[in-house]
């Protein structure tokens, strides 16, 4: 089967780029207070409903990845970039990061206690986003969380060029009513959302505001 050009020009723009964001953004997380606290109610949702594997779509260099490890959850790492997936295994040698698209996920029905997808819904075609979530809960068991952030907005961005290199990468801005009748018409039940302002530091793609999501599919 082809594979369709979004896939294709993501991975390809991030496995150009994925060694010096890696370096760039590997201890963001230390200065993100409400990625940390919604990671941190994520977690505790998770352990509090018997702490099954979790999955972290489109992880990237990990770095969430670790920190929900270092939170106590069983996490493993997916990304459509092999040279993203490079980085997060020299990073965390001790996590497990597998190679695959949040777009049709290749996991057992039922077999999650949680997914994460942190920044990464932002690359998937609007006409994808309902199949999607519908992959998420069916890979989730119920009673299962899930947690994502992404940036506000209506537009479509479109970058060539990052660390010097040329890249085609479609950064698609959300709202988060939207993206929250997608989940429940999914099946899930919305339980908690958070819409923050931009940093000073988040600038180009990122200087709008930023949404998360928690998520459940409804069960025990
Ligand atoms: C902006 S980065 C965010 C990385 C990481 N989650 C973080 O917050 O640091 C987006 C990541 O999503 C991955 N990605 C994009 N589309 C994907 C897809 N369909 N399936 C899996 N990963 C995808 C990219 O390769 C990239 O590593």
């Amino acid at each position: 089967m082809t594979e369709p050009d979004f896939l294709r020009e993501t991975r390809a723009s991030y496995d150009a780029v994925a060694d010096r964001m890696a370096r760039q953004f590997r201890d963001e997380l230390a200065s993100k207070p409400w990625d940390r606290a919604v990671l941190g109610a994520f977690a505790e949702l998770v352990r509090r409903a018997g702490n099954g594997p979790v999955a972290d779509v489109g992880c990237g260099p990990g770095m969430v990845t670790a920190h929900l490890a270092s939170l106590g959850l069983d996490v493993f790492g997916i990304d459509l970039s092999p040279q993203m997936l490079a980085q997060a295994r020299r990073d965390h040698p001790g996590l497990r990061f597998e190679e695959g698209s949040m777009t049709a996920l290749d996991l057992p029905e039922g077999g999650l206690a949680g997914i994460t997808a942190w920044y990464s819904i932002i690359h998937v075609p609007d006409e994808l986003l309902a199949a999607t979530f519908t992959g998420f809960h069916r890979a989730l068991a119920p009673g299962g969380h899930l947690a994502m952030v992404f940036q506000v907005g209506d537009e479509r961005v479109v970058r060539t060029e990052a660390f010097g290199e040329t890249i085609s990468l479609t950064f698609r801005r959300r709202r988060p009513d939207h993206v929250a009748a997608l989940l429940t018409a999914a099946g899930f039940e919305v339980r908690a959302r958070l819409l923050r302002e931009p940093e000073p530091y988040e600038g180009g793609t990122e200087s709008t505001p930023q949404a998360y999501l928690l998520a459940r599919r409804p069960g025990t």
